[in-house]
């Protein structure tokens, strides 16, 4: 594989993203062939790239591994008790599955943000993609989905899912149905116009134990933390011309920014807050 493969992200070496883990250890490991892709993450992420046999000593705090292997990308949690490795997983058995025996349009998701009879497809900005998993959904249904997140080694873990899932369904046509894109959402960002539904689901300061938290979500809360500015998300969403908004929140979260929906749909764990701002019917 070359360099290019999985690039670095054209803006700046963000300074800051190791902030919610002062007492974390991060390092990455590669095979042989992947080593300058590797390298040119190490450095853009200024983190030591090390042998692919390499174990960190004993030592306090959580260790993360970010591995580059032929199978993809992944983050593998090393440090005691620890959870699986992680990765966006848009490519693997269990997504194939979900694409052809979910819910499809019915998945709360595509209800969420308006798939119904006579609106077959919408253009969606899921302004907080994390791994993709519900972006995979709404695309899977129909819509065109652009995919946006800032945070370097969560861009990293679904350019590569993306990547596999791209290669496994070549004739698919994912690159016009699911594209990607490094940065983040924000009140200065004014090139996010033409979307009929703005998708958000930022992270929750969740009370719940560790124990009791998805593997994905433990790594998450390690690697990102609980995106202290969500609130800000809410009104230049409302203010980008969509038609519509979406905010997903955990059952009993308080309304993001604290604006009352219109409606929402409820979950087992889960909301939907909804804020129509315009008919998703185009005439
Ligand atoms: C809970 S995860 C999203 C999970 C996603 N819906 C899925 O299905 O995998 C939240 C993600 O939003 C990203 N994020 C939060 N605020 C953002 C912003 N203003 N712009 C871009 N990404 C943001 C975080 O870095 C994190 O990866």
């Amino acid at each position: 594989m070359s360099e290019t493969h999985l690039p670095v992200p054209l803006l700046p070496a963000g300074t800051s993203w190791r902030k919610h883990q002062p007492d974390c250890d991060f390092w990455i490991t590669s095979v042989q062939e992947l080593s300058a892709e590797a390298a040119a993450w190490a450095r853009y992420l200024d983190i030591p790239l090390k042998a692919s046999d390499y174990r960190r000593p004993c030592s306090e705090g959580r260790a993360y591994e970010l591995n580059f292997s032929g199978d993809g990308v992944s983050i593998i949690p090393r440090h005691d008790k620890a959870p699986g490795p992680v990765l966006a997983d848009l490519a693997g058995p269990a997504a194939r599955y979900r694409r052809a025996h979910g819910g499809g349009r019915g998945e709360m998701v595509c209800r969420a943000v308006g798939l119904r009879r006579g609106v077959d497809t919408l253009r969606v900005l899921d302004a907080t993609a994390g791994l993709g998993g519900d972006a995979m959904v709404l695309a899977s249904a129909g819509c065109r989905v652009q995919m946006l997140e800032r945070h370097p080694v969560v861009y990293l873990l679904l350019m590569d899912g993306l990547r596999r899932l791209r290669d496994s369904e070549p004739e698919a046509g994912w690159e016009e149905r699911l594209t990607l894109d490094y940065g983040g959402f924000n009140q200065s960002r004014t090139e996010y116009g033409g979307f009929d539904v703005i998708y958000l689901d930022p992270m929750f300061p969740g009370r719940k134990k560790k124990s009791q938290v998805k593997k994905a979500m433990q790594v998450f809360q390690d690697l990102v933390g609980k995106d202290p500015d969500a609130d800000l998300l809410l009104q230049p969403a409302l203010d980008s011309g969509a038609r519509r908004v979406v905010v997903k929140r955990p059952r009993l979260a308080p309304y993001l920014s604290g604006i009352r929906p219109s409606t929402s749909l409820q979950g087992k764990s889960c909301r939907y807050d909804i804020y129509p701002l315009a008919s998703l019917v185009q005439v």
